[in-house]
């Protein structure tokens, strides 16, 4: 997919680069990203915002990679970028990105990150909870500045996806809910707070989700809110935003929507629900993280060592593992590999591919059918792109891999590997221990 094909040498070729000349010039692991593939995912989800005729805005939720190069694109893309903390703010900001686009999320926001994103002038607040909202007024107001903010609610919509992904049933520690009338509330206290406008609302359901059951009906219990709120209040919200959560494929069998046909559903959602209330329509804001990112990304493994149990199986371990890659171990998340240098040959044999970290559900993939595997093989694992290097770790002390953006046969660094300076940077030796006995 995207630009990534098998060249002469029978190698995998990721933006005209050879995978192998990747892992020569840069080492692995590597996380390595097709920049057309990802302004391809942007620019989907922007024309088809475009052709809907509604008022948008497409957040990239940074979440899912947030570093300098990646906000850079998600600017000249000309979208908006949903961050969840002072450090994805940070980056942000650090790269240059348009803090009148920049959205606010979490449940849980400091006083110092509330402070920091209104000195920045970011663009709007997603507001959790009602300690939040009182305490972003107050800061605001010792800033004399008035802030632009939505309303998270918890529409009651299960999606089906892993459960600790998924955020818009009503037991969920994120949101005002719609159920227990807390929602109402929120929206009569942020009218009558002096330095807070109230824009809309915003409804998450969860992620990695394919069907698009769950935007229709989270889509129409806004809606009924939105009429609620209206006759009982007279305040009409300017702004929908129903998150992110759109799903890739990772593996075969999974069957996601394409990007247009997700804004469609989203976009058919709002219109029905809307009109039907004889609401005046709403401008329509999305959050799509994995689905900007997902497939666009692969990690460059060198296989070292196997272990063979007759008649049980074989493990290869590669060079990384849970640390630049903790989603099989939290989700059970599967993926999809081949040997980046022997691309053209046909699988002989089913291994499970191990990492290298000291614990047993350190694995990445179990049973996957390829070559006859030997040391020094470049194992690519596909659609990495998204929530890998974001949820990297340290573990063993082992130094986060670098990330290169490949396109039209040049690669550029865009993250240094970690240094053993920087495994070692933050250490602090107390003196009494600097004596050597
Ligand atoms: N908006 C909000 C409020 C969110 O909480 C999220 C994801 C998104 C947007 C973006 O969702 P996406 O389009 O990427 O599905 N670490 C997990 C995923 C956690 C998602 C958290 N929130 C994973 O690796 O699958």
């Amino acid at each position: 997919h995207g630009t990534s094909k098998i060249n002469d040498q029978g190698h995998l070729e990721i933006g005209g680069v050879d995978a192998t000349k990747l892992v020569a010039e840069y080492g692995s692991p590597l996380y390595v990203y097709d920049e057309a593939l990802i302004r391809t995912r942007c620019r989907e989800f922007v024309e088809a915002f475009q052709a809907s005729g509604f008022k948008y805005q497409v957040a990239y939720a940074s979440k899912a990679f947030c570093v300098m190069a990646m906000c850079r694109i998600v600017s000249e893309e000309g979208m908006s970028l949903d961050v969840v903390s002072d450090g994805e703010l940070y980056t942000a900001l650090q790269a240059g990105f348009p803090a009148e686009r920049i959205h606010f999320h979490g449940n849980n926001k400091t006083p110092e990150e509330i402070a920091m994103a209104i000195d920045a002038k970011i663009g709007c607040f997603v507001v959790d909870n009602f300690i939040e909202l009182h305490l972003l007024n107050e800061i605001a107001s010792e800033k004399r500045q008035k802030v632009k903010i939505l309303l998270r609610i918890t529409p009651g919509v299960e999606a089906h996806t892993h459960e600790y992904i998924s955020t818009g049933q009503m037991d969920s520690k994120f949101g005002f809910d719609l159920g227990n009338g807390s929602a109402l509330r929120a929206v009569q206290e942020s009218i009558q707070l002096s330095h807070i406008e109230l824009l809309g609302v915003h409804s998450h359901i969860g992620s990695q989700i394919f069907e698009v059951e769950g935007f229709y009906i989270a889509a129409e219990k806004v809606a009924g809110f939105a009429v609620q709120v209206r006759q009982e209040l007279g305040f009409t919200f300017k702004v929908i935003n129903l998150g992110g959560g759109f799903g890739i494929r990772y593996v075969e069998g999974d069957t996601p929507l394409s990007v247009a046909a997700y804004v469609k559903a989203i976009t058919d959602a709002i219109k029905i629900n809307f009109t039907k209330n004889d609401y005046p329509l709403p401008e329509i804001w999305v959050e799509p993280g994995r689905s900007i990112v997902g497939d666009a990304g692969t990690t460059l493994y060198t296989v070292g060592t196997t272990k063979e149990i007759p008649g049980v199986r074989k493990y290869v371990a590669v060079d990384g593992g849970m640390t630049d890659n903790p989603r099989p171990a939290l989700y059970e998340a599967v993926y999809e590999a081949m040997l980046a240098n022997r691309a053209t040959e046909a699988p002989e044999e089913l291994v499970s591919i191990a990492g290298k970290c000291c614990e047993s559900g350190d694995m990445l993939i179990w049973d996957l059918k390829l070559p006859q595997v030997k040391a020094g093989d470049v194992l690519a694992v596909s659609c990495t792109g998204a929530y890998n290097y974001s949820m990297a770790s340290n573990y063993n002390r082992i130094r986060r891999p670098a990330v290169v953006f490949v396109k039209d046969g040049q690669s550029d660094l865009v993250v240094k590997r970690e240094s053993y300076a920087d495994i070692v940077g933050n250490d602090v030796v107390p003196a009494r221990m600097n004596q050597v006995s």
